[in-house]
């Protein structure tokens, strides 16, 4: 069995079964020492006991967000910080580990000096409830089922709209994930009793419920255009009024901050809408019988 493997194992051990002591004697002289690592100022919930993802999962986690070099990843709950060291490594990325324990910070922090990844890769020892994750583009959750449902409110507040978050085996309630893939996986045998994993991808979306005054050219409509939106998480429906007679609107889609929908406008001239929704706006193009025509949207309530 290789070096760091075993490492692991013995740190999976002893982060698992605590007392303290026996989380100091899993790092036979480690050159970060764990006492070194600062403190968070007062006791944190624990989130879920150090079981790591299979590298499958990882490489699954981020296949499906499509991590690259202009990702910042935060793991939130980052045990020997794998999944952030694949990313900084293999994929380019920048990356955050927040960890309550400090000799998987310890073992951390070292892996990504060793791997050259230390620029990218940064772990610090925080309690996750209370760190803030605004910064991230992708987020990546394996913690307990309730814990992850805990953190859903403090997700929603922080992160910007088209931010992707990845949980491991456990979904975020009431969230309607964009993708999930269910696949074989031996190794979660011995932790979970289901020798299989599963991975859901959740992509935030902007808030773009209620109504929308529309300006568009006069070559797309004469009309005054009011857009009613109705939204449930990235699921979206609406109706538009063009010139007081109502209108469902077709096809509307929301993806991160992109809103797409078709409309019928004056003498049955069928419109697509383009947009992107941000800073109280939604500003895009319009395709119209083979012309591309810029639309603006603002909020009326
Ligand atoms: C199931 S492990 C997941 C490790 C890693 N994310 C992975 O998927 O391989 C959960 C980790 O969360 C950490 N943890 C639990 N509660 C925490 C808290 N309040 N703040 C920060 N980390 C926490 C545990 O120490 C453990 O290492």
């Amino acid at each position: 069995m290789p070096a760091d493997r075993r490492s692991t194992l013995r740190l999976l051990a002893a982060c698992t079964a605590q007392p303290p002591l026996a989380l100091f004697a899993a790092l036979a002289a480690p050159p970060l020492r764990a006492q070194d690592v600062p403190q968070p100022e007062k006791q944190p919930i624990m989130a879920g006991p150090y079981v790591p993802s299979p590298d499958t999962v990882v490489s699954q986690m981020l296949d499906m967000a499509g991590v690259g070099p202009d990702d910042v990843l935060i793991d939130m709950g980052s045990g020997d910080g794998r999944i952030v060291l694949t990313a900084a490594k293999l994929r380019g990325a920048r990356g955050l580990g927040i960890e309550i324990q400090a000799p998987l910070i310890a073992l951390s922090i070292e892996t990504a000096r060793r791997e050259g990844v230390a620029d990218r890769a940064r772990f610090v020892r925080q309690d996750l409830f209370t760190t803030d994750v605004s910064e991230a583009t992708v987020v990546t959750i394996y913690l307990l089922p309730d814990t992850v449902n805990m953190l859903r409110d403090k997700l929603r507040r922080e992160l910007r709209p088209g931010t992707r978050v990845l949980t491991h085996d456990y979904p975020i309630a009431g969230w309607l994930p964009e993708s999930w893939q269910r696949f074989d996986e031996p190794e979660k045998k011995g932790a979970t009793g289901q020798p299989s994993a599963t991975v859901y991808l959740y992509r935030i979306p902007a808030q773009v419920g209620g109504r929308w005054q529309a300006t568009v050219p006069a070559a797309l409509s004469r009309q005054r255009i009011v857009l009613e939106l109705r939204q449930q998480w990235q699921m979206l429906d609406g109706m538009a009024t063009v010139g007081g007679r109502e209108v469902p609107l077709e096809d509307v889609r929301l993806r991160g901050e992109a809103v797409s929908f078709r409309l019928r406008l004056e003498h049955g001239r069928l419109a697509s809408f383009e947009g992107r929704a941000r800073d109280g706006a939604i500003e895009g193009t319009a395709a119209i019988e083979g012309a591309a025509l810029p639309w603006r949207a603002a909020r009326a309530s």
